[in-house]
């Protein structure tokens, strides 16, 4: 049942993904160009990935919101993947990691060229915003919360910032774990942590009983921690996916942190070190979890929002396998 969910809600993001509005109304003569632009926004998503961003924000929406908690999730789950999808396509570019694999398919840059690759991203980021606009709110409007959460985890106090330190600390020898740490924190745990603070806001929006600005904050804030502490443990098991499959199993080049000489958790912790730690912060994420629900009186819901927090902890647990 849990994983049927899972497939389900997956599914129907990727069909969603597909239909994006990318066409671009024009004079005939520009006809070639309209169709270019709108193939290369929708390529990179396509393209496919695991959409665990989505699928987290709609989980937990579900969890505290019930099957309108997932229904006011649905735009915002794409915003987040499509803003995660053009973190991807910077992060390709020859200037960055040069990666000319992602998702299985050559990256957005081989297909329609750097310039053109740099502009997609730069679309697809915009546009997740305009998805953040679209999102159908049930009893409460959060719309200002989300823009926040969603803005200051692209900001440069977040993913720039950890793709800044990323940059400026490859190659240089007196790395420490700590300083990689913070690059994982911001580089990717600052979006999963809006991701589940979003989820948050989507599942409360439903919700008949106030909330007071205090108890809003603190739920906020304890919910964005518990992601970015998923998103420590991701970017861990992403470090040592790279060291120990295959490109083809991986979707993208394997290998590539060493090659790149990049300092990663395998590198400076071992693998198995690095795995503990990994188990370690989703435990520690879980925990909380388990806390936020207890403080929401979850240990009385409905079966349809017990299910879909069965569905978030399963799928947090399988990140780790
Ligand atoms: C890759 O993210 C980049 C990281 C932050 C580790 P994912 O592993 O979620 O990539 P996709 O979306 O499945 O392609
Ligand atoms: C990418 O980290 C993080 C962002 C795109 C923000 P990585 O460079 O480790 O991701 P992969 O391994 O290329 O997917
Ligand atoms: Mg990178
Ligand atoms: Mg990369
Ligand atoms: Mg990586």
């Amino acid at each position: 049942m849990i994983l049927k969910i899972i497939e389900k809600l997956t599914e129907e993001t990727n069909l969603a993904l597909t239909q994006l509005p990318w066409e671009i109304e024009g004079h005939p003569s520009t006809a070639p160009f309209q169709e270019e632009i709108a193939q290369a926004h929708a390529y990179p998503l396509a393209a496919g990935g695991k959409r665990i961003r989505p699928l987290l924000l709609s989980c937990m929406a579900g969890a505290i919101g019930g099957q309108i908690g997932i229904f006011t999730s649905r735009q915002a789950a794409l915003a987040v993947e499509t803003l995660h999808t053009y973190s991807l396509v910077h992060d390709d570019l020859p200037c960055m990691d040069n990666d000319d694999l992602r998702r299985g398919k050559p990256t957005t840059h081989i297909v329609y060229g750097e310039a053109k690759a740099l502009l997609v991203g730069d679309g697809l980021l915009a546009h997740s915003f305009y998805l953040l606009s679209k999102i159908n709110w049930a009893q409460k409007n959060f719309l200002p919360e989300v823009l926040e959460s969603l803005s200051l985890a692209a900001a440069p106090k977040g993913i720039i910032w950890g793709q800044w330190l990323d940059l400026s600390l490859t190659g240089k020898e007196d790395t420490n774990w700590e300083m990689m740490e913070t690059v994982h924190l911001y580089k990717t745990g600052v979006l999963l942590g809006a991701c589940f603070e979003i989820g948050l806001m989507c599942g409360l929006s439903p919700l008949e009983a106030n909330i007071s600005p205090q108890q809003l904050t603190n739920l906020r804030n304890a919910t964005r921690m518990a992601g970015q502490k998923i998103g420590l443990s991701f970017q861990i098991i992403d470090d040592i996916l790279d060291s120990t499959q295959s490109s083809e199993h991986l979707g993208k080049t394997s290998g590539k942190d060493e090659h790149q000489k990049k300092f990663t958790a395998v590198k400076l912790l071992g693998l198995k070190k690095a795995k503990a730690l990994a188990q370690q912060y989703t435990e520690q994420s879980l925990e909380t979890l388990h806390k936020i629900f207890a403080q929401l009186n979850f240990n009385d819901v409905s079966q349809e929002k017990s299910q879909y927090k069965q569905c978030l902890f399963s799928t947090l647990t399988n990140l780790l396998t």
